[in-house]
């Protein structure tokens, strides 16, 4: 892995995932929209960005432009396709040999054999109706972008946050295939873990074609999912 393109490069997540990429010597260039470039101001003479809308596909295809790697934040924001209009740029114009790396959340699934709580259900239902009706957010959006990536051939990964908050980190995140394993049970990931996950999947080709769920690896649940995979 030599360059690496970040496509939501401004946001927290995109930063933190920058800070990463550069300590492990890799090239970056990223896209964000214009008025957040002033937002990597620490980085400036480290990276390239590329300013325009993530969905903006002559802006993408520049970006990728020869890079082994593209981290893309999948936002559902608005109600004019951003999420869908993101990947679908991404999968079309990177390096046919590209490890491309998305973000979202646990409710995306990619088999239907996740298990929600209450909670997530809930969070779900009620963006899913009030997002598009505020023009804010579009949830179905993210899951039609997500079954776009998982229906595609190219060398994906789909990276499924839980509850994100602020903090040093802990290390890379633990992972399970579904929602609804008791690994996950916590709900809580370090924002800069998920950057180290996101970073981390470009070099694990066990993970490609793949959409983990993650959690903190200093969370309780994941605590006690090492301790029992020591003692057995
Ligand atoms: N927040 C959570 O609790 C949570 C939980 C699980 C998973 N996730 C996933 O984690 C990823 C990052 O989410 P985050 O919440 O941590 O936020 P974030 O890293 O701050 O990223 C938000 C992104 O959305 C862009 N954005 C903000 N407002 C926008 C608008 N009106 N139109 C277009 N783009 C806009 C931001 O760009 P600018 O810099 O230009 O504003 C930034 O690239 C997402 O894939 C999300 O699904 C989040």
């Amino acid at each position: 892995m030599k360059k690496v393109c970040i496509i939501g490069i401004s946001g927290k997540l995109g930063q933190y995932m920058t800070q990463h990429c550069l300590d492990l010597g890799y090239e970056v260039v990223g896209v964000c929209r214009p008025q957040s470039v002033h937002k990597l101001d620490r980085f400036k003479d480290q990276i390239t960005v590329f300013p325009g809308r993530t969905d903006d596909r002559a802006v993408v295809q520049q970006a990728v432009k020869g890079c082994d790697g593209v981290l893309t934040v999948l936002a559902p924001w608005g109600v004019n396709d951003y999420a869908s209009g993101t990947a679908q740029a991404v999968m079309d114009f990177a390096e046919p040999d590209a490890r491309l790396i998305f973000s979202c959340g646990w409710h995306i699934t990619k088999d239907g054999k996740d298990t929600y709580g209450l909670k997530i259900r809930s969070i779900v239902w009620l963006f899913s109706w009030l997002g598009p009706l505020l023009r804010l957010v579009d949830l179905n959006d993210q899951v039609e972008a997500t079954n776009r990536i998982f229906a595609s051939d190219r060398l994906w990964t789909v990276v499924r946050g839980s509850d994100l908050e602020e903090g040093e980190s802990d290390g890379l995140p633990v992972w399970a295939e579904h929602v609804g394993d008791p690994v996950l049970a916590s709900n809580m990931t370090k924002r800069i873990d998920f950057a180290l996950f996101m970073v981390h999947a470009l070099r694990d080709d066990r993970l490609i074609h793949q959409a983990p769920a993650i959690v903190g690896r200093n969370t309780a649940s994941a605590k006690a999912e090492l301790l029992h995979q020591h003692a057995s």
